[in-house]
């Protein structure tokens, strides 16, 4: 029998969130989780890296976090990852701390290990030369998860037995959040009309996202819960170049190539390596209707970005709206916290889960 393919998602999902809630209450509460991506995931790691050119550690981001405190979230409050990790456990309030946070402070790094780690780099994507040209300096993902590996190292060296660390790890749940940059950067080495020149481009992006991925199993992560890339062609950044107004079709193209794509290189995966669980988010569907019916979901504004424009980054003297909530999008390219907790529960208990 056939099953749509958004019941299936939400099926995956939950087969994600049942392998938590089997573990007795303690492994529960304490499965760490890990987390790797870009911007939309990032919470703080490229305020660290001196030469990582995107930054969001300054107003207004962060205005509608607790003390007003920008953090290097790309968004007014939390991002979809903060949201996540508070849905998966009552343990977690937020995202675990970037990993390059943890790492300054090296007398509670190994303990806080424990808790998981966030290695998202705004502008980061999955193919090694992605945000370079436009950042100065990303922590790719095969950095990432280069730095993963120490980690496995050091979590090893704290338990003190490799199946103590390899039991841990297979408890644990990674997070990945990467792909739009790939789209961002697009038009500026190819063809936007020719649809086989994205298809390919896409199916490159995909099979290196699986040699990723496979390297993760390797190192002992089994629970895998991707999110696709949302219709980045409706963000303002992208609107702007469309004479009028519309979303930019070749993104959008892009992003549904990526969800049809990633489910053939997960379930590949998951036949080929034992025990490889994984649940594939469709951000796009779950944004997308945000966009095409505003007022069913709570929205008043899902056209412009409530920091900046679409030409505009967010910053200290640009235009902010006030009524945050009523926005889709935070600034040109990123959601509102409002927008990513409501991605988060239709990804994490299914569809039509509002806020
Ligand atoms: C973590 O492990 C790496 C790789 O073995 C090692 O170089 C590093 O010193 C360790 N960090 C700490 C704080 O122990
Ligand atoms: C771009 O692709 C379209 C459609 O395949 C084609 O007609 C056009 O010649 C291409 N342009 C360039 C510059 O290659
Ligand atoms: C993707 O394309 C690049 C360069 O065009 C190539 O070096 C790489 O091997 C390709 N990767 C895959 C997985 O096809
Ligand atoms: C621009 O937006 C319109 C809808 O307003 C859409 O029909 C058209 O395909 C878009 N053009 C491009 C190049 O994406
Ligand atoms: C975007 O914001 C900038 C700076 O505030 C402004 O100069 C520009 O006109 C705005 N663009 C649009 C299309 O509103």
């Amino acid at each position: 029998m056939a099953i749509p393919a958004q019941k299936l998602l939400v099926f995956v999902a939950y087969a994600v969130l049942t392998g938590i809630m089997t573990l007795s209450v303690r492994a529960a509460i304490d499965a760490p989780i890990f987390i790797f991506g870009d911007s939309n995931v990032d919470v703080g790691t490229n305020n660290l890296c001196k030469e990582c050119g995107a930054k969001a550690n300054h107003p207004y981001n962060g205005i509608d976090f607790p003390f007003s405190k920008p953090t290097g979230r790309f968004s007014n409050g939390k991002n979809i990852v903060d949201h996540i990790a508070r849905l998966l456990g009552k343990y977690y309030k937020l995202s675990p701390p970037p990993f390059l946070a943890l790492l300054s402070h090296k007398s509670t790094f190994k303990r806080n290990l424990l808790r998981g780690a966030n290695f998202a780099s705004g502008g980061a994507g999955i193919l090694k030369e992605t945000g370079f040209k436009h950042f100065h300096k990303v922590i790719t993902l095969e950095e990432q998860i280069e730095q993963f590996a120490t980690v496995r190292e050091n979590i090893t060296e704290l338990l003190g037995s490799p199946k103590a660390t390899d039991d841990l790890l297979q408890s644990s749940i990674y997070i990945f959040n990467v792909g739009s940059n790939e789209l961002i950067e697009y038009p500026f080495a190819h063809n936007t009309s020719d649809p086989e020149e994205l298809k390919q481009y896409i199916a490159n992006v995909t099979q290196t996202y699986a040699i990723h991925l496979m390297n993760m199993y390797l190192l002992g992560a089994r629970k895998f819960a991707v999110i696709g890339i949302a219709p980045l062609g409706c963000a303002p950044a992208a609107r702007v170049q469309n004479a009028t107004g519309g979303c930019a079709e070749f993104m959008n193209d892009g992003a549904r190539l990526f969800h049809v794509s990633m489910q053939s290189v997960l379930t590949d995966l998951s036949l080929m390596l034992k025990g490889f669980k994984y649940s594939l988010g469709n951000l796009y569907t779950v944004t997308m209707n945000a966009i095409d019916n505003p007022r069913g979901n709570g929205f008043k504004e899902v056209i412009s970005a409530c920091c900046g424009n679409g030409t505009t980054d967010c910053k200290v003297g640009v235009n902010l709206c006030s009524n945050r909530d009523d926005y889709l999008f935070w600034d040109k390219f990123h959601p509102t916290d409002r927008a990513s907790k409501q991605a988060a529960l239709a990804l994490v208990y299914g569809e039509g889960s509002k806020c």
